[in-house]
């Protein structure tokens, strides 16, 4: 761990994108998971792509505390725009989904200290069939910096040999806004496995999305996992104050995961140091969602400052139904560590843990006090070879902080 921890101060030195914000990885809400593509605001007014779902979610954000802890940004994603540019080459919006336009939206959120963040696409067209900003990147911008945008996402559905090429236009002209503006790249994971320059994108972008895209279900999250167990490029090497891995939106308090999954989805994301986008009804949740999205303790740990993402630790089988594994990461106090152990396993009887402290790479002699992140509960002194003695069902996770004594 000691190695990894400097190699990232190195890298931080050399210089990456600096524009002033995700010094922690970005939180807040993404439209793509649960709502989709859905425009069909005739039949589904509620639940459609409009200011109507924006401004509801928005109060949400404010009224339910999700702000509170730290929740900022509302981001569109595909399909809020109408399928024409205007006369002067424009981008605007569905005018009977936005009928007040992006500034009125942009203008509403900040009111409540909230940000908007919007939806563009390197290609000619957006994955869904709208306005690529090819040839238009410079306009684009200008449009964002008028309405009042303070993130980007930039898709890559059509993009073509020089795909790479457009994303550093598209940063030229955010910093020649002044305007501070999260920038969240999707190449690598539109290049996908033959995608290794993790340097570049690190000097280009404040996060960037490289994994397959998350679906509501437990699979997809997993397969998400795997990705970092494999950190085929040591991409977990490039995240640090201002650059995120990105392995997409929470899917906590959507239909298919369980209690644990879900608490598997949210403390494995605290320990990638990934950017914290729910993509749920705010409207609509359970409780128990409700009060793990707004856990602060688990939320610290997606927070920490210096910003290093867990590497995996170990990892062995629970029988022949997959693999149980250990990852740790260190915090900015002073020789403390966020654990956690993962059971990926979809064997029935819960994993016997006996892990010790030792196999997370700990090295302090007087061994560590453990706090469970998710209830809060201690579980006392531990010294560096005790095992932490747990049962853990399929698909939960357990995630702890760990202070020396
Ligand atoms: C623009 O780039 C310079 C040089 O990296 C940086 O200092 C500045 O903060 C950037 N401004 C914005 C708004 O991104």
């Amino acid at each position: 761990m000691v190695f990894v921890f400097l190699l990232v101060l190195l890298f931080d030195v050399v210089g990456c994108l600096d524009n002033g914000v995700a010094l922690t990885p970005p939180m807040g809400w993404m439209q793509w998971e649960r709502f989709r593509c859905n425009i069909d605001c005739k039949n589904d007014p509620e639940n459609c792509i409009s200011e109507k779902l924006v401004m509801d979610i928005a109060d949400r954000m404010e009224r339910d505390g999700y702000q509170d802890v730290g929740y900022t940004y509302i981001s569109l994603d595909d399909c809020w725009m109408s399928e024409e540019r205007d006369s002067d080459g424009s981008l605007q919006p569905d005018k009977d989904r936005f009928p007040h336009g992006i500034k009125y939206l942009a203008d509403y959120v900040h009111s409540k200290g909230l940000k908007l963040g919007i939806y563009l696409d390197m290609g000619l067209k957006t994955c869904k069939g709208y306005p690529g900003s090819k040839f238009y990147i410079q306009r684009d911008v200008q449009s964002l910096q008028e309405w009042g945008v303070d993130m980007l996402k930039v898709d890559c559905c059509s993009g073509g040999s020089d795909l790479i090429k457009g994303y550093e236009v598209m940063g030229f002209f955010l910093n020649q806004t002044g305007r501070p503006i999260v920038f969240s790249c999707s190449y690598p994971a539109c290049i996908g496995n033959q995608f290794s320059d993790y340097m570049g994108v690190a000097k280009l972008c404040n996060s960037w999305r490289n994994a397959i895209d998350i679906t509501d279900s437990w699979d997809r999250v997993y397969q998400v996992m795997q990705f970092y167990v494999l950190n085929t490029h040591n991409f977990a090497r490039y995240s640090g104050p201002g650059h995120w891995n990105d392995p997409d939106e929470l899917i906590v308090g959507d239909y298919s995961l369980s209690d644990g999954e879900e608490r598997s989805q949210f403390g494995m994301w605290a320990m990638f140091a990934a950017p914290l986008f729910m993509s749920v009804d705010l409207r609509n949740i359970k409780p128990s969602s409700r009060n793990l999205l707004l856990n602060k303790r688990v939320i610290a740990i997606n927070q920490d400052p210096l910003g290093i993402q867990a590497q995996i630790m170990w990892q062995h089988a629970w029988t022949d139904q997959g693999m149980v594994s250990g990852w740790a990461r260190p915090l900015v106090k002073k020789g403390s560590y966020a654990i956690a152990i993962l059971n990926g396993s979809s064997y029935g009887m819960p994993a016997p843990i006996n892990a010790t402290l030792q196999d997370f790479g700990l090295t302090n002699q007087d061994g560590y006090n453990i706090t469970d992140a998710f209830d809060g509960l201690s579980l006392g002194p531990h010294k560096l070879t005790q095992p932490i003695l747990l049962k853990l069902p399929a698909h939960d996770t357990f995630l702890g902080t760990v202070v020396p004594l």
